[in-house]
């Protein structure tokens, strides 16, 4: 689609939404509500005069790409230059939320030079599966830190008066058939798992903006999802901004206007304009809901005209290289030390001496720094490890690329000489750094992985280098978990560090180095094996339906559940000092919905450098109505240290962090009793743990006549009456294990417990009286 077409000229008249709303015609609302072309809203224009000026809307999340001539949502065209900051993967594995914050800001900036009035990002879906193709866009298998890290990132961006667009609203968690699939899952697990990181975004920094998701939820579109878009969304949480739809995942316009989608991107050439104004004069819509879509689209003008209008020296440009550095800042701040073994008695890093390295791998030279969609950036520069570790070393390091990727230059050689070229590069260095990852087209926006291995060829070249140098650190590229089994044991260093971005190769060679101390943590965990992954056997799904089996244990919380080994847990990550847990308190105040508790820990850097330790405070709660995780994250902070500093650090957990989402009472409950709050360097690095005392709310059901025996003898005022009416009577135990179950019906008709049909409606009356 053509981008040339000019954006009709603004004028300078203030924007009045309500007058300007007065004035249009239905025709004119209705054509509002969907693109002028790929990425410009439609203006309104009457006798030469524009009513309404046309915005612009790009992508995201971690860059601009800004088309000029050609349009596509799938990255295929080329966009203007842009700083393309670290993914989704790599910002969240800092767990910084100041550090997305600034992130925020440089990205608003660049929005802003470029005339974009809302950057397409972030997007916090849950990384449900490892193998989504588009995990390396989200932050985390976990709500608390995905919601967290998006908020920062989303003020950083709307600080600079552009706005942002929280994708994919709802249930976007695979490629696979993204366009129809349903996402069949449960109430509790949507408020648990897949809606909390929205929730957090829009109660705390009210993006601008929310993108419905392409996928069904339930059997009906995200598009014209009534329950998501208006009741959760604007009634619960008290959205003000304007719903636009993902590109393309309009199905019915005039269900989706009454549902609550504003704006459907991109154009649809006047053709659901129409069956607006249609359906209005049909009767079949209501013309107040045109009109609240309208005026959001109108708003969303609105608050984009001061800074497009606003020809400040901010305005025009941006700093180059200082967003470069911050982007090799991030890069740094989200590679994950996973392991770090004495070899001769000392760690391999950081490197003891970077002038006596060989560096083996083509992704050293060739990096893969973000992945292949509608995210795709063209970045303003671009640094790889092998020049970054060169000019560390003041030296040309030995290199030997060890394996071929597509997208890297051509090599006619057989593998076996590439392998041979490596171990003999490798052979004798002080210390050896491989450079492994994962192809470009093994993960992509538009389908899901296969598999979670490196490909065979790069895992023959590890063998055969660790077998001639034992001194092997290995930094793996890629968006998402990559399956360490089979080989990790060869190696004695590893560490990950996502698609880092534009200098995600000179951030990475800063933690090598030692320049800067690795303090990133797992968002996801590595699991041993796919089989052992929550979803597996449920996802992609089959015939238009994805069944959300693991219902709430998603991530650590069903590796918890099951007591399973994994590869890395979430939240590990090791640093290059070390950290002491100290004075672990957590004080209870308030009960049921106004419980809260206050959780206290001091923190100490015991190590030789200064470092950063993330702090992650998780809870559990042993005994309630229905299955809970074994522990969840709730809060965490990142704690900067100089070597031997110490520091007391608080988190205020409120009721909504001790409850959950009550099934049949369909509200969140705290239900009384004892928590465990857990503080600690990863899910499975607990360094102390303190029981606290709750007094929870009534959460009481109400009795029926279906309700069994068991659930009576549990009720405050059924219970002692039917407990009395037990004792009365010599019931076998083995009769009354087997009546627990028994709906209280049938037990009134058997005449147990002294029931019979009179006296249970009675006691039904009193129970919920
Ligand atoms: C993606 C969105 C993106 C949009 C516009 C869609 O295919 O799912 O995340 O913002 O295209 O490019």
């Amino acid at each position: 689609m053509d981008q040339s077409a000019p954006r009709p000229a603004t004028t300078d008249r203030p924007f009045d939404v309500e007058r300007v709303l007065a004035e249009l015609t239905l025709a004119e609302k209705a054509s509002l509500l969907s693109g002028l072309d790929f990425w410009h809203t439609q203006p309104v224009e009457r006798d030469g005069e524009t009513l309404v000026p046309s915005v612009m809307v790009t992508d995201g999340p971690h860059g601009l790409r800004k088309q000029d001539e050609s349009a596509d949502h799938l990255g295929l065209g080329g966009s203007v230059p842009a700083t393309c900051f670290p993914t989704a993967a790599a910002l969240g594995s800092s767990w910084d939320a100041d550090l997305l914050r600034r992130v925020g800001e440089a990205l608003g900036r660049e929005t802003r030079t470029h005339d974009v009035a809302v950057l397409l990002g972030p997007g916090v879906n849950i990384k449900r599966s490892p193998l989504c193709g588009r995990n390396f866009e989200y932050f985390s298998e976990d709500p608390v830190v995905a919601g967290d890290l998006a908020a920062a990132l989303v003020d950083g961006i709307q600080s600079r008066g552009v706005g942002t667009s929280l994708k994919h609203f709802a249930a976007n968690n695979q490629e696979a058939d993204r366009m129809r699939v349903s996402a069949d899952v449960d109430e509790r697990t949507l408020r648990e798992i897949y809606l909390p990181a929205f929730e957090r975004v829009v109660t705390r920094s009210q993006p601008w903006t929310v993108m419905c998701a392409y996928n069904k939820v339930n059997g009906v579109y995200a598009s014209q999802h009534d329950w998501l878009l208006t009741t959760v969304l604007r009634d619960e949480w008290g959205f003000e901004g304007l719903v636009v739809s993902d590109w393309g995942a309009v199905r019915d316009r005039v269900a989706g206007v009454a549902a609550g989608l504003d704006l459907e991107m991109p154009s649809s050439g006047g053709r659901t304009d129409a069956q607006v104004v249609a359906a209005v004069r049909a009767g079949e819509l209501d013309e107040a809901a045109v009109d609240a879509a309208a005026r959001r689209v109108l708003q969303l003008v609105a608050r984009s005209l001061p800074a497009l209008r606003s020809t400040g020296a901010e305005d025009d440009s941006f700093d180059i290289d200082a967003h470069h550095t911050l982007a090799r800042e991030a890069a740094a701040a989200g590679t994950v030390l996973l392991k770090n073994e004495p070899v001769d008695g000392a760690p391999l890093l950081p490197l003891a001496a970077p002038a006596d390295v060989a560096v083996i791998g083509e992704l050293a030279r060739t990096p893969r720094y973000q992945g292949a969609g509608s995210s795709q950036v063209n970045p303003t520069r671009l640094d790889d490890a092998l020049t970054a570790l060169r000019e560390a070393a003041g030296t040309d390091l030995p290199f030997a690329p060890g394996y071929t990727l597509a997208e890297g230059p051509a090599d006619d050689r057989p593998a076996d000489e590439l392998v041979a070229e490596a171990v003999a590069t490798a052979r004798g260095a002080g210390t050896v750094v491989v450079f492994l990852g994962l192809p470009a087209a093994y993960e992509s926006e538009g389908y899901d992985r296969e598999h979670l291995d490196l490909p065979a060829d790069q895992v023959a070249l590890l063998t055969a280098v660790a077998a001639a140098n034992p001194r092997v650190v290995v930094v793996l590229a890629g968006g998402s978990a990559i399956s360490v089994s089979g080989w990790r044991d060869a190696v004695p260093a590893l560490l990950v560090g996502w698609l880092g971005g534009q200098a995600g190769g000179s951030g990475i060679v800063d933690v090598l180095n030692g320049a800067v101390t690795p303090s990133g943590k797992l968002t996801e965990t590595i699991p041993l094996r796919l089989e052992d992954t929550p979803s597996y056997g449920n996802f992609p799904g089959e015939l238009g339906h994805v069944r959300y089996g693991e219902g709430v244990l998603v991530g650590y919380r069903w590796y918890d559940a099951r007591r399973m080994e994994v590869a890395y847990p979430f939240g590990h990550g090791l640093s290059y000092t070390t950290f002491a847990y100290d004075d672990v308190a957590a004080q209870v105040t308030g009960s049921g919905a106004d419980a809260a508790v206050r959780v206290q820990v001091r923190v100490t850097n015991t190590g030789a450098v200064a470092g950063a330790e993330v702090v992650q405070v998780y809870v559990g709660d042993p005994v309630a109505q229905v299955q809970r995780p074994e522990r969840e994250l709730k809060a965490f902070a990142k704690v900067p240290l100089a070597p031997g500093a110490s520091r007391v650090v608080a988190f205020d957990l409120d009721a909504r962090d001790l409850s959950y989402w009550h099934p049949v009472l369909r509200r969140w409950v705290v239900e009384g009793g004892e928590f465990v709050v857990a503080v600690g360097a990863s899910s499975r690095d607990l360094r102390a743990q303190v029981s606290v005392d709750v007094d929870g709310e009534d959460v009481t059901l109400p009795l029926g006549e279906l309700s069994t025996l068991g659930e009576a003898l549990q009720h405050p005022v059924a219970g002692p009456v039917v407990r009395a009416g037990l004792d009365g009577a010599t019931i076998d135990p083995v009769m009354l294990a087997m009546a627990t179950d028994m709906p209280l019906a049938v037990i009134a008709d058997f005449g147990l417990a002294g029931l019979d049909r009179g006296a249970l409606g009675q006691l039904i009356e009193a129970a919920n009286g």
